[in-house]
């Protein structure tokens, strides 16, 4: 995967090992983009830190900007039930988004506010070295599998992503909004569960 960073900032410095208290540091107060002036909070990411497995989703939404923190709505709560049902708790996954900071009005992220904002991820994921990364709808597929990622015909499909075991799933809100969808992504997160118990056998 190609990376473009085209900020200073969220590149790590060349020849330094990168720290999460660094990476907090720098990333805390950036202004990258237009999305940092009408925030309340940046959203940083959650978890624990040295997960096996990284749930990324797009951006974060109302909730999330006043709290601080990613998936703490509506979607946050249904992603709750979602993982527990594969006996998954918040402290055993680290939670990120691809933008940092709530689009106005919720709408997609811009390709200009995922480039600012990918350099901050790229160095949570290399912290963090997840061994499988689910992503959580079209956007974090798009921006990680392909471009022309269809959430529709490949969720619950493996895919690599820089020797990662990588799946999409339907985002959560896709599922608050349309519940027919339930069944599959239940399909989709007993395949990831399996996975999960496979990297421990
Ligand atoms: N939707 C996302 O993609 N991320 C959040 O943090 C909340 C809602």
């Amino acid at each position: 995967m190609d990376w473009i960073l085209e900020n200073g900032m969220n590149e790590p410095v060349a020849g330094t090992p990168d720290t999460w208290e660094k990476l907090k540091g720098d990333c805390a107060g950036c202004m990258n983009c237009e999305l940092g002036r009408t925030r309340t909070n940046l959203v940083f990411g959650v978890g624990n830190e040295h997960a096996d497995v990284m749930f990324i989703g797009e951006g974060p939404g109302e909730q999330e900007d006043l709290q601080g923190e990613p998936f703490v709505g509506p979607a946050g709560k249904l992603l709750d039930v979602m993982m527990e049902i594969i006996g998954l708790d918040r402290s055993q996954v680290y939670i990120a988004n691809i933008v940092k900071c709530r689009p106005p009005r919720n709408r997609d992220p811009l390709p200009d506010e995922q480039s600012a904002c990918i350099g901050w991820l790229h160095r949570q994921i290399a912290l963090v070295d997840p061994k499988i990364f689910v992503f959580l709808g079209r956007i974090a597929a798009m921006a990680f599998i392909k471009p022309d990622f269809r959430i529709t015909k490949e969720h619950g499909q493996w895919f690599d992503v820089d020797g990662r075991k990588s799946m999409a799933i339907y985002h959560p809100s896709a599922l608050l909004r349309d519940p027919s969808k339930r069944p599959e992504t239940f399909v989709d997160l007993k395949t990831l569960q399996r996975e999960i118990k496979d990297l421990h056998a």
